[in-house]
């Protein structure tokens, strides 16, 4: 949720705003979900200390308590954002989309000052959580007319297990873990996964077959003769990054009394 809210309009929890044609109406945002727990920690800290915490304050705190929650890495969240009042789903298009090249990835990301290790290090945020089926399905059946009909990408003997999960006519809103077997742990397998061909986005399986992003994959992986990263430790890094762009000043922003509505 902060990332889709700091790449529209900045991290100004401009994402949380209700209304038509708001950014939560937007094909990219449709599938957030945990709105209450803005709300409920928001109403929690209006009757603690009214007007002094903002929505977008809450959001980036959120994000790294989750990731705290999971058994990853805490770190020092800067704080002093101001919510939007602006909130246009015209403008989530700058969100990056599943199908995305690497490339495509990459202008993005470098739009609000973000490198390519940025863009590895916090798509590794799938490390964490769950996608719908319908946001790759479409991998798994008729992809190709060769082979097994899937994704070439997928490795082989992990097709069968994907199309368990999620069959041709199944339910397009199940949910499957985004990191195989450790979906509730804040850790580097995500990468792992990604290395034996076990991603479940195209976009994420990607990062395993471009070559400009597959050597921080690696040196997350600790492969001999790279240079090793702390998946934690530079997300936590590229996270403050992120958590900075396109902040607002007092002339644009204020602290909502609910997250929902501007004041
Ligand atoms: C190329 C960039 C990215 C793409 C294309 C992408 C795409 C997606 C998609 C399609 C889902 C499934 C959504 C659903 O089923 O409703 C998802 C889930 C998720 N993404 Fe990303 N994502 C990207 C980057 C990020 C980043 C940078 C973060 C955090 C720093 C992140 C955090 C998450 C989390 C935590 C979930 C699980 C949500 C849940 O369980 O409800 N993603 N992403």
């Amino acid at each position: 949720m902060h990332f889709h809210d700091c790449f529209v309009q900045g991290c100004d929890a401009s994402v949380l705003l209700d209304g038509a044609n708001t950014e939560k109406t937007a094909g990219p945002n449709r599938g957030l979900r945990g709105w209450e727990v803005i709300d409920d920690a928001k109403t929690q800290l209006e009757a603690a200390c009214p007007g002094v915490v903002s929505c977008a304050d809450i959001l980036a705190l959120a994000a790294r308590d989750s990731v705290v929650l999971t058994k990853g890495i805490n770190w020092k969240v800067p704080t002093g954002r101001l919510d939007g009042r602006v909130s246009l789903a015209s403008e989530t298009n700058n969100l990056p989309g599943f199908r995305d090249s690497i490339e495509v990835q990459k202008t993005k990301f470098q739009a609000f000052g973000l490198n390519t290790q940025d863009l590895v290090t916090l798509v590794g945020g799938h490390t964490i959580g769950t996608s719908a089926c319908q946001f790759f399905r479409y991998r798994l059946y008729n992809f190709t007319t060769t082979g097994n009909g899937a994704d070439p990408t997928i490795n082989p003997s992990f097709v069968p297990q994907l199309r368990a999960l999620c069959p041709q006519d199944g339910d397009a809103a199940k949910r499957v873990d985004l990191d195989t077997g450790s979906a509730a742990r804040f850790d580097a397998t995500f990468f792992t996964n990604l290395r034996n061909g076990r991603g479940i986005l195209e976009s994420d399986q990607k990062l395993w077959t471009d070559a400009s992003t597959k050597s921080f994959v690696q040196r997350f992986l600790g492969v001999r003769g790279l240079q090793a990263l702390n998946f934690n430790v530079e997300f936590g890094r590229s996270m403050v990054k992120m958590s900075t762009i396109g902040l607002k000043s007092a002339d644009k922003g204020e602290i909502r009394r609910i997250c929902s509505a501007i004041n």
